[in-house]
């Protein structure tokens, strides 16, 4: 089992906040990211509970969040700044976002753009956190967006459920749909053609009992310690199977591995089974620019894939700079310093299994799925080797040692 997946939870709690009425959202994700949200949220006044088998949001209904004494704080949390400033856009006050130094380095102006085109206005420094949202009355607009962002397309629905009219996004590359498939769960209708999505503003929303199903893109990294490894074999139940997500299995089979995906069938929209991976070879696979989209989470557990044997290559996948961290920049330092062959492109890069590495130091520099990585490929090292910073597991997946721990014992 996987913590519940970040992105659905992330949505699960925003839209119940504007629903009418209770939601209970099961096996909402541990990881810190998603208490972002639910600490935003509180500050804005939304009744949230937790205990152990759900998080229970009392709705306030659109229009009834409560103006925010103290600056909301997103923390290391992209989707919670993004999206919520969709939301905030259509409110009837003013309020500000902050975020951890990580947070604040990276580019808002990409929501900040469409949402002053609906008619808010968002002041940023040269397009960074602090964000001061100053919302309002908004109208429904078409917004194409140049860079495929499944956060900045769900910012815009966000904010076109509060707008008058119409509002259509869009994208350049299809991006998870968890957003649209969220907004139906809660009684919300949207019209998607291919890559076109609309939504009509004054829809109401309905409370709702929803699981989450576990997360595909923590589940990535057990995937990948199984495909890494011939004659190793890793069962994971209850793992999200959304088509937007699962990219990586296509990606294990050409590396070499067998992958067999067992349908539990759907939770409120959302597909669902068990995934079983063996490792048999190791080979060389190569993401082309078109898929990085479809794999943007997964390509830090992929990189692990060739630390003993194989080789990885990745181009076209420039926004990993702009993710947590730089996540081309950290993950060549970090696998050179276990002793890995990595090289650096301006748009990826190449990591090349020479036998069992030495082993050594990898830095994470704060960013949880750069400690995910660094430890698969830390696996195959001759000696044990050390992740500095690797409490940022915390973000997506708190008990990601423990379980590795049970899984090579
Ligand atoms: C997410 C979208 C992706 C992804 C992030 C979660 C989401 O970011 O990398 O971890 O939940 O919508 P972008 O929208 O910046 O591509």
């Amino acid at each position: 089992m996987v913590p519940g997946d970040k992105s659905i939870s992330h949505r699960y709690a925003l839209v119940a906040a504007l629903a009418d009425g209770e939601s209970r959202l099961l096996n909402f994700s541990s990881g810190a990211d998603c208490h972002s949200t639910l600490g935003c949220l509180r500050t804005l006044g939304v009744q949230v509970r937790e205990d152990t088998t759900a998080v229970t949001i009392q709705g306030r209904g659109f229009g009834g969040f409560r103006s925010p004494a103290a600056p909301l704080d997103a923390g290391n949390s992209g989707t919670t700044m993004r999206m919520l400033a969709g939301v905030l856009a259509g409110q009837a006050f003013s309020c500000t976002m902050i975020g951890d130094d990580s947070l604040s380095r990276r580019p808002m102006q990409r929501v900040i753009a469409p949402l002053a085109e609906m008619g808010a206005r968002i002041d940023a420094t040269e397009g960074h956190a602090p964000l001061h949202v100053h919302g309002t009355r908004l109208r429904g607009i078409h917004f194409s967006p140049t860079t495929p962002s499944a956060q900045v397309k769900s910012a815009v629905l966000l904010a076109g459920l509060h707008a008058d009219g119409e509002t259509t996004v869009t994208e350049p590359a299809e991006t998870r749909d968890h957003t649209e498939r969220a907004f139906r769960a809660f009684g919300l209708a949207l019209a998607v053609h291919g890559r076109t999505i609309s939504v009509r503003g004054g829809q109401r929303a309905t409370g709702q009992t929803l699981t989450v199903p576990g997360d595909f893109s923590s589940a990535a990294f057990w995937m990948v310690a199984a495909a890494s490894l011939p004659g190793s074999r890793v069962e994971i139940d209850n793992v999200g199977l959304n088509p937007t997500r699962t990219a990586l299995v296509d990606v294990l089979r050409r590396f070499g591995a067998r992958v067999d995906i067992q349908s539990a069938g759907e939770t409120a929209g959302e597909p669902l089974g068990r995934i079983i991976v063996e490792g048999d070879r190791t080979g060389t696979v190569e993401i082309a620019p078109d898929e990085v989209p479809g794999l943007i989470d997964e390509l830090p557990a992929i990189s692990a894939l060739a630390a003993r044997s194989g080789q990885v290559i990745v181009r076209g996948a420039r926004e990993l700079r702009v993710k947590e961290s730089d996540r081309i920049a950290v993950l060549v330092a970090g696998f050179r310093g276990l002793g890995i062959a990595a090289e650096e492109l301006e748009d990826g890069y190449i990591i090349h299994g020479g036998g069992a590495p030495a082993g050594g130091i990898a830095d994470a520099r704060g960013d949880h799925r750069m400690a995910m990585a660094f430890a698969l490929a830390a696996l195959s090292g001759q000696r044990p080797s050390t992740i500095e910073g690797a409490d940022a597991v915390a973000i997506s997946y708190p008990t990601f040692f423990e379980t590795l721990e049970r899984l090579v014992a």
